[in-house]
């Protein structure tokens, strides 16, 4: 194949606060014929994620940051289309960590080939996943979740919050969940099946909400927003209870540190465990997950909800929409043809 030019995302500045569309930039690159040894993929559909605006600040983190100038990076699904490597046909499948860009030339380290036979290939970027692993490692193992227990969870209708509902509902717990709207609540309660959901913008106390809802108390609370929720569930949390640290989408784009949270001194009195975790440090657990998230899938005991935005060019928007709660399920962009 002769060289063909590629579109990709680059972050044009830090963002201040919530990001806008002017802090990414469209750029095209000519890539080179390929070596021997390398494959050219074009991604079908990538990953926009709330922990890439972590990479957004120049700080020293659990990843490096995002350089200005440069192409952004997140998972991504993409198509062999070219191949000099054995390891590789034309028509195989690969995840990748390079999304947010047409093509890329790979040696073949860091991919892997995934089966579109088992499910539609964009659910490797969701439900089989980073966030489906996310929601499992995040509630069975720094959650200990026992057969039986209240659970609360936050941006319950979003990629992670949703399995974590779904997962805690095949363990025989109470699950109540927070959602920004409407139309989240009903899909939490009628289609993943939970207990109970409410719409936090539509109440002026989501303390006494979360309170009406958990007569007995919160067992597990697992986390993804931050600030009032917290609180929320610091004032519920039954003795011995565990608080999983995933994710404080609240706080992301704050530009000064707020204060808080108030109720802290709960976290003695009740002798909670708090414990955070980051999926990456995780990946022991990869062949149990695959082995229980992919009967779950197949016995159609999880469900999932997909936000599909098409179109590279509106990838940032996609980006910037998680802090506007425009997903229901995992937030997803559709760069190239494939199936789905
Ligand atoms: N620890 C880890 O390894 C790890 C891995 C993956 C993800 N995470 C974290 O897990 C959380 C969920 O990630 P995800 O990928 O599943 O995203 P997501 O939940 O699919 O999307 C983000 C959702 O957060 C909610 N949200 C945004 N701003 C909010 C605010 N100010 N207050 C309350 N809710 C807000 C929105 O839903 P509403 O309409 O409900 O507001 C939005 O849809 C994030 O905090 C993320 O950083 C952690």
């Amino acid at each position: 194949m002769t060289s063909l030019t590629s579109k990709e995302i680059r972050l044009k500045n830090r963002p201040q606060g919530l990001p806008a569309k002017s802090d990414f930039e469209l750029a095209e690159v000519t890539l080179p014929a390929i070596n021997d040894g390398e494959i050219l993929v074009q991604n079908v559909y990538m990953s926009v994620d709330p922990y890439m605006r972590g990479r957004m600040y120049d700080r020293k983190s659990y990843v490096p940051p995002f350089q200005i100038g440069q192409p952004l990076e997140g998972g991504g699904v993409g198509r062999v289309v070219e191949s000099k490597n054995e390891g590789f046909n034309v028509g195989d499948y690969v995840l990748s960590m390079l999304g947010w860009r047409e093509y890329f030339v790979s040696g073949g380290d860091g991919l892997t080939k995934i089966d579109p036979a088992l499910a539609p290939v964009q659910a490797y970027l969701g439900a089989l996943g980073m966030t489906g692993m996310t929601a499992y490692v995040g509630l069975l193992h720094i959650g200990e979740l026992k057969e039986g227990q209240t659970v609360f969870v936050s941006a319950a209708a979003g990629a992670v919050g949703s399995m974590v509902c779904q997962i805690a509902k095949l363990k025989g717990c109470y699950v109540v969940g927070s959602a920004g709207s409407d139309e989240k609540v009903a899909w939490l309660v009628e289609e993943a099946g939970i207990d109970a959901a409410f719409n936090y913008k539509a109440t002026d106390d989501v303390i006494a909400e979360v309170g009406r809802h958990f007569p007995k108390g919160i067992d597990v609370y697992f986390e993804n927003v931050g600030g009032v929720h917290l609180e929320a569930a610091l004032e519920h949390m039954n003795a011995n209870g565990r608080i999983v640290m995933c994710g404080m989408i609240s706080m992301y784009n704050d530009v000064k540190p707020v204060p808080g949270p108030v109720r802290m001194p709960y976290i003695i009195q009740k002798k909670l465990t708090v414990k955070g975790f980051i999926v990456m440090d995780h990946f022991d657990k990869l062949g149990p997950f695959f082995g229980d998230m992919g009967k779950w899938v197949a016995e159609g005991k999880i469900k999932w909800q997909e936000t599909i935005i098409d179109g590279i060019e509106n990838a940032p928007e996609a980006f910037i929409g998680l802090f506007k709660g425009e997903n229901l399920g995992k937030m997803i962009v559709k760069v190239g043809p494939g199936p789905g």
